[in-house]
């Protein structure tokens, strides 16, 4: 058989620890034959690819971003829904001068969605969940989130002692435009006094009081986070917007820190890279079954896959339940709301 692997969507520390994942167990232990597709479904369209063999697979698993490139699929995603049938026949056109049997397609849910799209077009497709934000619906977790926490920890971690040096209070914003996984877990991990996250919004004389009482306690010091999806009445983002609020309503001295792409770049670390690797051994496995139009998917303790059609267009959010909120509220972290 022969497979293509293409990256969509934002990077994730731990892609190239899948692609090898997938690539090696189809290789070595299916006899397939692997092709990287570069840059996305846009490769697939100008067939820009590359010949996957064993040791070009080498010395990859501990590589950040990804070997075969990656961008949005704005335009792909146009042609999938196109009232035009020509635009859906240059895909499959594509897809079979490649010469595919199946195609692996490792992105967050939009490329779920696409895949999904794919397989409903009558191509053999297999989605594998990634993303920092771990918003992908139907897996109990994405490869890159542990990294981007670690990375969002230490930062945090770094800014309660300049924070207890000069008495201020420190807004850092983190990554996760519709959820808040990062900042709840890394807040969490780092003792952070405010997590404020796009799902459970937030009501600022909350947020206010919760800094004034502390201070009053005697703690010199507050450490707000806040994901970047949390809205904001202003144009400004949520770190500047939360920090001259805080500052102006509190007389508190505020700074803010937006950690930004470092969350997503680096090294993966090794429960990425052993996530990536499962998962990638898992779909190649799902090709040789022939089981297509699937995610592999991390449920529970044990690696296994769910239909596409039933995670496409849905994402994973924390809700107020969640366990960590539930016991950062009992231990008296404000979460914006309470
Ligand atoms: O990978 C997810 C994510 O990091 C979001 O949290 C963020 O909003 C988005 O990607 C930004 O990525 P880009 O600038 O590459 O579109």
């Amino acid at each position: 058989m022969k497979v293509g692997i293409l990256s969509s969507g934002g990077d994730a520390p731990g892609i190239n620890a899948t692609i090898r994942g997938i690539g090696k167990t189809a290789i070595n232990n299916y006899g397939m034959q692997v092709i990287g597709i570069q840059n996305g479904f846009s490769g697939l369209l100008y067939k820009d690819v590359v010949e996957l063999n064993d040791p070009s697979l080498s010395g990859i698993l501990n590589l950040g971003g990804t070997i075969l490139g990656t961008a949005r699929e704005k335009v792909f995603r146009k042609m999938i829904t196109s009232p035009d049938e020509k635009d859906r026949e240059q895909i499959k056109a594509a897809y079979h001068e490649l010469g595919l049997d199946c195609l692996v397609c490792i992105g967050g849910n939009g490329t779920q969605r696409t895949t999904w799209m794919l397989s409903e077009l009558g191509l053999n497709a297999i989605g594998v969940p990634k993303t920092i934000d771990n918003d992908v619906y139907g897996t109990d977790i994405t490869f890159g989130f542990d990294t981007a926490v670690n990375i969002a920890t230490e930062a945090i971690d770094r800014l309660h002692s300049t924070a207890s040096s000069h008495r201020r209070v420190m807004v850092i914003e983190l990554m996760g435009h519709h959820a808040g996984w990062i900042t709840l877990y890394a807040g969490m991990a780092s003792g952070a006094d405010i997590i404020l996250l796009p799902e459970l919004g937030y009501n600022m004389k909350v947020v206010i009081d919760k800094i004034q009482k502390r201070m009053e306690m005697g703690k010199a010091y507050s450490i707000v986070a806040v994901a970047e999806g949390v809205e904001v009445p202003t144009k400004e983002r949520p770190a500047t917007y939360f920090a001259r609020e805080i500052e102006t309503q509190t007389g508190f001295e505020t700074r803010e820190t937006v950690l930004g792409y470092i969350q997503r770049g680096g090294s993966p670390s090794p429960y990425d890279r052993i996530l990536g690797t499962l998962l990638g051994g898992h779909a190649a496995r799902l090709i040789h079954e022939k089981k297509f139009g699937r995610m592999v998917a991390r449920l529970g303790n044990t690696i296994s896959d769910v239909p596409l059609s039933e995670v496409a267009g849905k994402l994973r959010l924390v809700t107020p339940e969640s366990n960590l909120v539930q016991q950062g509220k009992r231990m008296g972290i404000s979460f914006g709301v309470w």
